[in-house]
């Protein structure tokens, strides 16, 4: 078992592709987060949409113990400027056994979601020590090289990973 774990919600596969490279890039653990709904079609969408403005909590399968792991890199799809709901379940429920934290986020339009980090902040009950948001565009185009490489970095300054 590695010391640091990324876990994530996708919905359509582009948080979960950049969560797998940071996994390989920091040696981690890597472990989805499933919702116990779908969030399929366009009914999914809006019931994603009206989950996040709701600050809904909706039950969630299964999500790694984060208990063990001295630092953990959850990441999440921006829902209405929101973290994606699941993510926000995970976070509440484990939230109180999380060691370090790190968070990213993958949105459609690469904007900066202040609100996403601070819920997850909120939930987790801690600051991330380092974060970092893209686009889905540059993930699924594999152009998250060097943002990878700058939030290993930053992790690493912050003594939360190798180098
Ligand atoms: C319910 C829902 C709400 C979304 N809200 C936003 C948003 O507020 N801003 C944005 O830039 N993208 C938004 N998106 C786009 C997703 O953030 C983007 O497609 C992301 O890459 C999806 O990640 P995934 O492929 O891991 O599911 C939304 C997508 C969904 C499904």
């Amino acid at each position: 078992m590695a010391d640091i774990l990324v876990t994530w919600f996708s919905r359509s596969g582009s948080t979960e592709r950049l969560a797998r490279a940071l996994a390989q890039r920091l040696g981690a653990d890597a472990e989805p987060i499933l919702a116990s709904g779908s969030y399929a079609g366009a009914t999914g969408f809006v019931r994603g949409v009206w989950q996040s403005l709701q600050r809904r909590m909706p039950p969630v399968r299964s999500g790694a113990d984060p208990g063990p792991y001295r630092l953990v890199v959850v990441g999440a799809p921006v829902w209405a400027g929101r973290p994606a709901a699941p993510v926000r379940s995970y976070l509440r429920q484990h939230g109180p056994r999380i060691q370090g934290l790190a968070a990213f986020c993958v949105s459609g339009s690469g904007a900066a979601y202040d609100g996403v980090f601070d819920d997850m902040a909120e939930l987790a009950g801690r600051r991330p020590i380092a974060t970092l948001s893209l686009a889905q565009r540059q993930v699924l185009a594999d152009e998250a090289d060097a943002a990878i490489e700058g939030f290993a970095a930053r992790l690493h300054e912050a003594g939360a990973a190798a180098a």
